[in-house]
């Protein structure tokens, strides 16, 4: 059942109404695709005889478009690297994320080597072809000496461009004003995404030259809020200016959410995009987990937590990304200034969500609004996160009663531990489809199936 170009129709599956309500729906999916939806009994569709569909009872779970997470670090160019092999790999990655209910992923480009070229583009491409458990789309890297040809490789297929204006993992950083400006104006010209790590690195620089080596005392003060606003700022100054499309990765503080909000009511494509752990931990937890939380940008203050948590439900925010970075246990053990940053998530997404969710701090409305309708919508996928009729059948069954705490030897992501472990959640996904096909089922995920996504208005694929 649930093969490729095998019609079935699900019955029993509880369908957001909105907010938290539910409602009973039959999907009918043939192919890849989503055929019909209706109310109990009402497609009409055969269950016996010559033309039967073969029924697949969801047992009323809850049933989500497969998420997209528009914002992972999966460590595999393509090119083989021992030691980033050690964190994962698009076949493990992938894995992660189809137990973790996502069906996209979009990589990306601080890879070794970075996605800066057409050539490290395909090379990525065709590697993550042979090897993805779940679609997945490519983020291009802007780089100080690539915006000539930063329309060619969005041309071939890249989602979007990553500009990082602060220095992290890797070492794509455009810390040079009209540089920077540069590619916010190829933005407008080209039409694509400008997805930015927005930490100014002159700012960052200032507050590490203070601690020298110490430890500091916390993430959050060696990289302040200042710096996140600061490039933010800058970044909505270039959007007015320019009139590209500007996604702030990662928001983390009170002050991006603000100038996030009045770029919107101004009419800008600015938006918001706020990963769990910024939502779910705040800056005490390095007393708990030391390096292990360090991440960039910081975890922040319980305030910056409030106000992201306001964002996510006053409009303001527009996806969650989890920006899974995974990092081996051996290497956040070290002192803190020789520890990489960066947390992984991708299988913790759905269940944080969906637990936030019934415990009202959101609404499943909203969940599903910033976990598939909105990447979709931004990033132009064609035929991606909506259950609809003509939409790919990529769909995730949810179990919304049973509690499980965060078991990190039940990961797939290589790295094999969670900044979440022994938080009881709800919301764990029992089954996955991918375009039409099941990838995931019993805690088992099968593949690779994945394909590169289709933008609107193209044909790449
Ligand atoms: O914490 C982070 N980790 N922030 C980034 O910007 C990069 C990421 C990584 O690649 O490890
Ligand atoms: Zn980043
Ligand atoms: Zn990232």
């Amino acid at each position: 059942m649930a093969q490729p170009g095998v019609s079935y129709l699900i019955t029993n599956a509880q369908t957001v109404l909105h907010q938290n309500v539910l409602q009973t729906v039959e999907i009918l999916v043939q192919g890849e695709k989503i055929t019909g939806i209706g109310k109990p009994g009402e497609l009409g569709v055969p269950d016996s005889g010559p033309h039967a569909v073969a029924v697949l009872d969801a047992q009323n779970h809850l049933v989500l478009p497969g998420l997209i997470d528009p914002h992972v670090h999966l460590r595999d160019s393509g090119v083989l690297n021992v030691e980033e092999r050690q964190k994962e790999d698009f076949g493990s990655g992938t894995k992660a994320a189809v137990a973790g209910g996502v069906t996209t992923v979009f990589d990306m480009p601080n890879t070794i080597p970075s996605t800066t070229t057409l050539s490290a583009y395909h090379v990525k491409r065709d590697h993550a072809a042979k090897t993805a458990y779940c679609d997945f789309g490519l983020f291009a890297g802007a780089s100080k000496d690539n915006v000539g040809q930063i329309a060619a490789i969005v041309e071939a297929g890249a989602v979007g461009v990553k500009m990082y204006v602060g220095a992290s993992t890797g070492n794509l950083l455009v810390c040079e004003p009209n540089l920077e400006e540069a590619f916010f104006k190829a933005s407008a010209e080209h039409g694509f995404v400008l997805a930015i790590h927005a930490e100014d690195q002159a700012c960052l620089e200032t507050h590490a030259a203070v601690y020298d080596d110490k430890k500091a005392p916390r993430h959050n003060e060696v990289r302040p809020p200042e710096c996140a606003e600061l490039a933010v700022q800058r970044a909505v100054n270039f959007t007015r200016k320019h009139h590209g499309q500007t996604y702030v990765c990662h928001s983390s503080t009170k002050a991006e959410a603000d100038l996030i909000r009045s770029s919107k009511s101004e009419g800008l494509s600015v938006f918001m995009e706020i990963t769990p752990h910024h939502l779910f931990l705040d800056e005490t937890e390095s007393d708990r987990q030391d390096n292990r939380v360090r991440m960039n940008p910081p975890l922040r203050s319980a305030s910056d937590v409030k106000a992201l948590w306001t964002a996510l439900n006053d409009g303001t925010a527009d996806t969650i990304g989890s920006d899974h970075a995974p990092h081996t246990l051996e290497q956040k053990r070290r002192p803190y200034w020789e520890a990489p940053s960066g947390v992984p998530g991708l299988e913790t997404v759905l269940p944080l969500m969906v637990t936030a969710a019934l415990d009202e701090k959101t609404t499943l409305e909203t969940v599903l609004r910033l976990c598939c309708h909105n990447p979709a919508r931004i990033f132009g996928l064609r035929g991606k996160g909506q259950l609809e009729v003509g939409f790919d059948a990529d769909l995730v069954f949810v179990d919304l009663k049973t509690k499980r705490a965060v078991d990190e030897s039940k990961l797939f992501t290589r790295c094999g531990w969670s900044p979440y472990v022994g938080m009881r959640l709800r919301g764990w996904p029992v089954k996955t489809f991918l375009r039409g096909q099941l990838v995931f089922e019993n805690g088992i995920p099968s593949g690779p199936f994945g394909k590169e996504v289709q933008k609107e208005g193209t044909n790449h694929g």
